[in-house]
């Protein structure tokens, strides 16, 4: 059996041989004696047409009644068409049904919308624009592994099951082995977690960045990749329960250090999936990109620097534009979308990092600046998307950081392995948290978080 992808790559070799290929029916037309089918067996984007003929082959009349969706097997003579639109075509021989497809089949070859393809999730990996996302998505995640362990991170597994809220924002998944309808009690009436399968109230993780701390004052450099989950009740394009992160951290180093890094991690990500998904990239920009210039766009951007600028500053030139935003801006707001967007698709017109938030908008463990005020963070926001990578460098300084933490009401036996980073041998690192599906979103052109996960979790949807 060859692969389509092998034909296409080596169809110079191949020419006028013999092959068999497996695959699925994508379209079927036919007249009298000759007939063509676009066959896809997902090795390759585009299709491998199928020319076959009454007088060729000896179940004719079966195979024009074989339905878009079909399964099969065909072996045939490999003919090049040069001038054609693909560069090669079967000449079938022989065409066997493997899996009939019901009449009832969704993906007929006319073009569907994503939302009615989010309803069928389990078939949508077949059409063009999933496929090629999630195609994409594979060669994303290994460009990102490849991308650190080319520089000597070690990949750490941190846990999903968690005890501590590191993001401290409240969204956490509760999980718990007790009958959430008849829990058991203690004296004073409140739910008795201390029968829980782990003595305690435990959570899915918002972010694996504490425990990779941890292995980074043992490593130096690590990075995680794994899922993390929050319940954010907010229905947007760009949130979802169950996302993908990918979290560096490293020692010995500074706010500077960190953004570094995140531009050249961005930059060799889609640097090699330019290389490697040709195709699909090409599908994109000419699909999915109002202007059919993403690939421009993104190949001027791996040969520049992504800007700068200090959220005070951010704050000034967006009240320039107040009459934009449904949100007030101001010194100590949140940042909404709208802010955010704004900023790097009108003001920088590229990604752009913005530094040194107020302390009371981030997280406890962020490094406080010598002004009292800001905090040594980073957000990357990018044109189509707004934030895709969030970090910061971290408070190595014991007491600094308990002072903090009594402010926010944590308690420090709760965090006392996390002091103990402090405690032995503690220096100056950095990490950040880069949103997977965000960046594919911004890869892709494609502007909704449900289309770039296979089966996607977000507020009241978990069907598969
Ligand atoms: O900015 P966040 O909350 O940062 C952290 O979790 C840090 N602990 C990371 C670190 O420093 N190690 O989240 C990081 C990124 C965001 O910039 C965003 O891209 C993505 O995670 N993200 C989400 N993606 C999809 N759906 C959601 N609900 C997301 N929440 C955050
Ligand atoms: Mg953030």
């Amino acid at each position: 059996r060859t692969e389509i992808k092998a034909l296409f790559q080596n169809s110079a070799e191949l020419a006028d041989r013999q092959v068999t290929v497996c695959g699925w029916v994508r379209t079927l037309r036919d007249s009298k004696l000759l007939g063509f089918i676009e066959l896809n067996d997902g090795s390759n984007f585009q299709n491998l047409q199928v020319v076959f003929e009454d007088a060729k082959i000896d179940n004719f009349k079966e195979v024009t009644k074989y339905n878009v969706g079909a399964s099969i097997v065909v072996t045939g003579r490999v003919v090049l068409t040069p001038n054609a639109k693909q560069p090669l075509e079967i000449h079938a021989d022989k065409i066997e049904l493997e899996g009939a497809s019901d009449p009832a089949y969704p993906l007929q070859k006319k073009r569907h919308s994503l939302e009615y393809l989010r309803s069928i999730a389990h078939l949508r990996p077949r059409t063009n624009t999933l496929a090629a996302v999630f195609r994409v998505r594979s060669v994303a995640a290994y460009a990102i592994h490849k991308f650190f362990n080319e520089r000597g991170f070690v990949y750490a597994h941190t846990p999903l099951i968690t005890g501590s809220d590191c993001e401290g924002a409240g969204e956490m998944f509760r999980i718990t082995t007790l009958d959430a309808k008849n829990p058991p009690l203690t004296e004073d009436g409140a739910v008795d977690f201390s029968q829980d399968f782990f003595g305690k109230m435990t959570s899915l993780t918002v972010s694996g960045q504490l425990e990779a701390e941890a292995m980074a004052m043992a490593f130096g450099k690590v990075y995680t990749f794994g899922p993390t989950f929050r319940a954010e009740n907010s229905n947007t394009a760009r949130h979802a329960a169950e996302f993908w992160m990918i979290e560096p951290e490293i020692a010995f180093a500074d706010l500077e250090d960190d953004m570094q890094l995140a531009q050249d991690m961005i930059k060799y990500v889609l640097a090699y999936v330019m290389e490697q998904c040709p195709a699909e990239m090409k599908f994109f920009n000419d699909f999915y990109d109002p202007n059919k210039a993403l690939i421009q766009r993104l190949t001027d951007l791996v040969n520049s620097d992504f800007g700068k600028v200090t959220y005070t500053e951010a704050v000034r030139l967006l009240e320039e534009h107040k009459d934009q935003f449904d949100y007030p801006v101001y010194w100590g707001c949140d940042l909404q979308t709208e802010h955010e967007r704004y900023l790097t698709e009108k003001i920088f017109q590229k990604p752009v990092f913005v530094i040194d938030y107020p302390k009371e908008i981030k997280a406890f463990y962020m490094r406080l600046n010598d002004d009292g005020k800001t905090v040594a963070a980073m957000d990357l926001l990018v044109p189509g998307v707004g934030e895709i990578i969030g970090g910061s460098q971290r408070e190595e300084r014991f007491d600094v950081l308990t002072a903090r933490m009594e402010e926010l009401g944590l308690r420090e036996e709760d965090y006392s392995w996390y002091l103990d980073l402090r405690r032995f041998g503690g220096t100056k690192h950095a990490g950040y948290g880069l949103g997977f599906e965000r960046l594919i979103m911004y890869m892709t052109g494609v502007s909704n978080i449900r289309d770039v996960i296979p089966f996607p979790r977000t507020t009241g949807s978990a069907e598969y």
